[in-house]
């Protein structure tokens, strides 16, 4: 069940403990940049939810937890791309500091698009806390105030983050390629 089928290559990129490190240092410099503030992490669904369930863990403050659900209306690479809430915040966040949780900033359209959503709702501040921020298809500047992991290019599985779906359970982080050729052994008969 659950791996990848022939034609497709699973390569580990960050191993789960590479991920479990970084996840607690971003928790300690989000308990240290909002001492004494009120705090609401919102988790983007669904690619967030692993990192967001052992962040808020992670950060020692009396935090507030809540969920969006974001969808991009016509295809993701169009550039035309306009994105929608499919699931809004239910908690208020006048007055708080609110840290947006998301799997993986791409062409940051997403997070430019909730950040400005969020930011019209008079928090005191709004950042954005990624697990991966991958560079080469960025179409749109946003600013990224905490980032676990830098990557340029690849499609990127696991620790939440799908194909189509898929391989959201794995614990580490890894790259997937399509059509990869067949292994030596495979004659194909
Ligand atoms: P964008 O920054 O608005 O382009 O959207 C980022 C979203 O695209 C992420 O939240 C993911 O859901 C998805 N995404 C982008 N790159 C990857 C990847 O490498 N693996 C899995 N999902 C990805
Ligand atoms: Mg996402």
């Amino acid at each position: 069940m659950g791996g990848p089928d022939s034609s497709e290559k699973l390569t580990e990129l960050f191993s789960a403990e590479r991920i479990q490190a970084r996840v607690r240092d971003l928790g300690q410099e989000i308990t240290r940049d909002f001492q004494h503030r009120k705090v609401v992490l919102v988790c983007v669904l669904k690619g967030a939810f692993l990192f967001f369930a052992d962040l808020v863990r992670a950060v020692s403050l009396d935090v507030e937890v809540d969920f969006v659900r974001l969808s991009s209306y016509g295809t993701e690479t169009a550039s035309s791309g306009k994105i929608l809430f499919g699931k809004d915040m239910e908690i208020p966040v006048a007055g708080k500091d609110v840290v947006i949780v998301e799997d993986i900033v791409d062409t940051g359209r997403s997070m430019v698009f909730l950040k400005n959503v969020l930011q019209a709702r008079n928090p005191r501040s709004v950042s954005i806390c990624t697990l991966v921020d991958k560079h080469e298809r960025r179409i749109v500047d946003v600013d990224v105030e905490y980032a676990g992991f830098r990557l340029h290019e690849g499609f990127i599985v696991g620790y939440g983050l799908d194909f189509n779906e898929r391989f959201r359970y794995l614990s580490a982080i890894c790259t997937l390629e399509q059509g990869a050729p067949p292994s030596a052994n495979d004659s194909g008969a």
